[in-house]
């Protein structure tokens, strides 16, 4: 993939509009996860160097085109200076006499932060007009948004036609990373979905056995795949109205040679608490009142196996309910085993998607991974192999327009 870097652009005096994605967990007004906000360090830091003058337009939540005042960005200002290390401005809007008076006020070198671009219709709307009125306060664009890059929004697709874009260092290192998993890998490639719903991950599951050569199921969507070969599953969450979804999955991959993992066994327990009494079932065994929640270790040790006879790992998903203890146990072993590998060179191991942050996180492994993707959405999509329209528009732009 070839994008416009910002290496090759003048940037002195230059007013740099940059997309990033802040969309970050906050609680009770406060920032409780910062990765997005380091995430953007790298971009800003050139720009500055460059003698711009850095714009930074975000959105948070979905305020659906309204003001909301839960939804400002200015909590943002904080943690923001406290990561770079120096002030940054806010404007209380994006467009308009507001945006343009912060904008004009600006030395080179100075960082302003944007109110909610999704607090404008304009924005979700990808309109004309609005990305016109975003355009007016910059003289280029840069989208360090991979992780809003599923978005065909006005500050996420729109810009790139108006102004002379770049892909920022955040959107080059995410892209770089998935090419190393799925675009150009070094084979054998395995994947390990998890988490509960087929449903979620139907695309997911039908594209990845046409790319990968081995693919391990895990999580409650595994039970569904389960219950499509004949196995009783208990009380365990299950899509049973998917099975035959599930056999036509399982039959595209014999198609396409994508040797495919199910649980051989599985911990079950009757009720979902921390500290549960867990047994290990063979698949098959599990009683009535009983839920799978784990992989079992045969599974996880099979699945290390697996990855020992891999040259590149693709993630997303827990193996099990990671977040109440035993039931990390699969989710644990399973990532430190990958990370292991990383760190004695024999594996590339991408991650991405909300809930395998966390369980690496859990984990203790996220530094060790080869790459974890900062995105939810957008990795899950790019795993789809739908194209993102926030890369797309950079690849393909004509400017101006
Ligand atoms: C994310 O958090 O995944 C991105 O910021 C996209 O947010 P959205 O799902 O509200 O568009």
């Amino acid at each position: 993939m070839t994008f416009q870097v910002l290496a090759n652009a003048d940037l002195q005096g230059k007013r740099a509009l940059v997309r990033v994605d802040f969309n970050v967990p906050m609680e009770a007004g406060q920032v409780t996860d910062d990765t997005r906000l380091r995430a953007a360090v790298p971009t800003i830091e050139e720009l500055r160097k460059g003698g711009a003058k850095v714009i930074l337009l975000a959105h948070f939540d979905r305020p659906k085109g309204k003001v909301v005042a839960s939804m400002s960005l200015k909590p943002i200002v904080e943690p923001l200076e406290k990561v770079l290390g120096y002030p940054v401005a806010f404007a209380a809007d994006c467009v308009g006499p507001k945006a343009r008076e912060a904008v004009a006020s600006m030395e080179p070198g100075e960082v302003l932060l944007m109110e909610n671009v999704r607090f404008h219709p304009g924005e979700e709307a990808n309109d004309k007009a609005f990305a016109n009125a975003l355009a007016a306060n910059g003289d280029l664009y840069v989208n360090d948004a991979f992780s809003a890059a599923h978005r065909a929004h006005a500050s996420t697709e729109g810009l790139a036609h108006l102004l002379p874009a770049y892909a920022g260092e955040q959107m080059r290192l995410e892209l770089n990373a998935l090419d190393r998993a799925l675009g150009n890998p070094e084979r054998p490639v395995l994947g390990i979905v998890g988490g509960s719903k087929v449903s979620s991950k139907l695309d997911l599951l039908k594209h990845l056995v046409t790319k990968l050569d081995k693919l391990a199921i895990g999580g409650g969507m595994a039970n569904t795949f389960l219950y499509a070969q004949g196995h009783d599953v208990g009380a365990s969450y299950c899509e049973k109205e998917l099975a035959d979804t599930a056999r036509e999955i399982i039959r595209l991959a014999g198609k396409n040679n994508c040797k495919l993992f199910l649980p051989l066994d599985i911990v079950v327990a009757e009720k979902l608490a921390p500290g549960a009494p867990a047994r290990v079932r063979d698949v098959g065994s599990v009683d009535d009142d009983e839920r799978i929640l784990d992989a079992g270790p045969e599974t996880v040790e099979r699945l290390c196996r697996a990855m020992n006879n891999s040259k590149t790992l693709v993630w997303n998903g827990p193996l099990g309910v990671f977040e109440i203890p035993p039931f990390d146990k699969g989710t644990v072993e399973a990532a430190r085993h990958a990370a292991k590998l990383v760190r004695e060179g024999k594996l590339v191991a991408v991650a991405g998607g909300g809930d395998t942050v966390a369980a690496l996180n859990a984990a203790g492994v996220v530094d060790d991974f080869t790459f974890v993707s900062t995105a939810g959405g957008a990795f899950l999509e790019w795993m789809e192999g739908k194209t993102l329209p926030g890369v797309a528009a950079l690849l393909d732009k004509r400017l101006p327009r």
